[in-house]
C-alpha cells in the first residue's frame, strides 16, 4: 500500500534507500572487498573462462543493461555490450563460446526478453536472469540468476527497480573484477562507495522540494534534453524516458557530446536541456557542451556536484547532489530526474501511477 505517500511512483522513489540496501543485504564481503551472488551457478573455471558478457533487455531494464556494460568493462575489463531484447532475437544472434549473458527484466515477463532468451537458451547460450518478480517466467526458464529484491514495484514508470538492478549489477562487476586484475584496496574502495549510496541517496530526497521548483519553473517546456557522457550518457537515456512516460512532454536523451552532430538544431528559448554534471574525467567536456547551448540560447538545468561553483556560472539551474566517488553518480543522479519527472506529470494534471498507453508488464511482442 502507499501509505503516507500520494502515488505508488512517489513511493517508490522515496523507497530507494531501502531498497538499494536490499539489493546489497548479505552479498557484500567488506572482509574480502568482494561481493557474491548466490545463484549464478557457474563454478569457479567457468567463471575465469568468461571472455564477453552480453545484457539483453527492455526500456528501463536496457538503460540498466548499458549502465552495467560500462561497468564491466571499466572495473573488470571485460567486453561487453548491452542489447534490445526486441532487436537481438530477430537478428539470428551468434552465440559465441565463454559468452556470458544476461536477460535484465523487473517482472520476468517481458515477452520481447523472454524470447529472446529463449532463442540464445536455443543456441546453446547460457543465460543469466537478473530481475525482480520472484518465480516469474524469466527467472524460471533461466539457468541462474540474481533476484533484485526491490519489492513489488506498482508504478508503471520504473524508478526503484531501475536502481536495484544497477546495484546488482555493481555488484557482478565488482565480483568479477576481483577474480581479475582489481587490487583489494580497489575493491574496498568501490564496496566502501557502494555502502555510502543508500545515505546519500537519503540526502539527495530530503531536496525533492527544489526539484518541484524546478518542475514548477520548466512545466512550460513541450520538448526537453537530457545530456551525459560516460556511464552516465545511459542514466540520460532514462532520464528522458521517465518524462515521456509520466509527463508525456517530448524528451530526447542524448551523449552530450553527440547534440552538435544533429539534436543541437533542436535548441532554442523554449526547449531546456538537463545536463549531468559528475565530478568525473569527462566534467570539462560536459562544460563545454553546456556552453554551446547556451551560445544559442537554450535554458540549461544541471544537476552537479555541491560545490562546483562553475556549473552554477552556466546554468540558469543547478540542483546540486552530493559529493561521491565518481563510480556512483549514476544513482545520484538518475533521483532527481525520477523527481523532476514525477513532480511534471503532477504539475500537468497527469494519472502519474498508471500513464496512457502504458502497461507496467509488456507481454506481447
Ligand atoms: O519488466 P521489464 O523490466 O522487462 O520491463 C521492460 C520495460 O517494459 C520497462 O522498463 C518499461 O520501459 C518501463 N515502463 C519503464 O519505466
Amino acid at each position: 500500500e502507499k501509505g503516507s505517500f500520494a502515488h505508488f511512483m512517489q513511493k517508490e522513489i522515496f523507497e530507494q534507500p531501502e531498497s538499494i540496501l536490499r539489493a546489497m543485504q548479505g552479498r557484500i564481503e567488506f572482509e574480502n572487498a568482494t561481493a557474491h551472488l548466490g545463484g549464478l551457478n557457474l563454478d569457479r573455471q567457468e567463471l575465469l573462462n568468461i571472455e564477453r558478457v552480453k545484457i539483453v533487455a527492455s526500456g528501463t531494464s536496457y538503460h540498466a543493461g548499458m549502465v552495467g556494460a560500462y561497468l564491466l568493462e571499466q572495473l573488470a575489463r571485460i567486453p561487453c555490450t548491452a542489447e534490445l531484447s526486441s532487436e537481438l532475437r530477430y537478428r539470428n544472434p551468434i552465440v559465441e563460446r565463454n559468452t556470458l549473458y544476461f536477460v535484465v527484466s523487473q517482472s520476468g515477463e517481458t515477452a520481447d526478453t523472454l524470447y529472446a532468451m529463449r532463442e540464445l537458451q536455443r543456441k546453446g547460450a547460457k543465460v543469466l536472469g537478473i530481475c525482480n518478480v520472484v518465480g516469474a517466467t524469466i527467472p524460471r526458464e533461466s539457468d541462474g540468476g540474481v533476484y533484485t529484491h526491490s519489492g513489488p514495484e506498482i508504478a508503471v514508470a520504473s524508478t526503484k527497480a531501475f536502481t536495484s538492478q544497477l546495484t546488482v549489477l555493481y555488484l557482478f562487476s565488482l565480483f568479477m573484477a576481483r577474480m581479475r586484475h582489481m587490487s583489494f584496496e580497489e575493491g574496498l574502495a568501490l564496496v566502501q562507495a557502494m555502502d555510502g549510496v543508500p545515505a546519500l541517496l537519503q540526502q539527495v530526497l530530503s531536496r525533492a522540494d527544489s526539484i518541484q521548483e524546478l518542475a514548477e519553473k520548466y512545466s512550460y517546456a513541450r520538448s526537453f534534453l537530457f545530456l551525459g557522457r560516460g556511464i552516465n550518457y545511459p542514466v540520460a537515456l532514462e532520464g528522458a524516458l521517465k518524462l515521456k512516460e509520466v509527463s508525456y512532454i517530448h524528451a530526447e536523451g542524448y551523449s552530450a557530446a553527440e547534440i552538435k552532430h544533429g539534436p543541437i538544431a533542436l535548441v532554442n528559448e523554449e526547449t531546456p536541456s538537463l545536463f549531468l554534471v559528475p565530478n568525473d574525467p569527462l566534467r570539462d567536456k560536459v562544460l563545454s557542451n553546456m556552453k554551446e547551448i547556451k551560445a544559442r540560447k537554450g535554458p540549461v538545468i544541471a544537476i552537479a556536484v555541491e560545490g562546483d561553483r562553475e556549473v552554477a556560472g552556466i546554468a540558469d539551474d543547478v540542483f546540486f547532489v552530493p559529493n561521491a566517488s565518481p563510480i556512483v553518480y549514476p544513482f545520484l543522479l538518475m533521483v532527481p530526474m525520477q523527481l523532476l519527472s514525477y513532480y511534471m506529470a503532477l504539475i500537468l494534471g497527469h494519472n502519474v501511477d498508471q500513464p496512457r498507453n502504458l502497461a507496467k508488464s509488456v507481454t506481447v511482442e
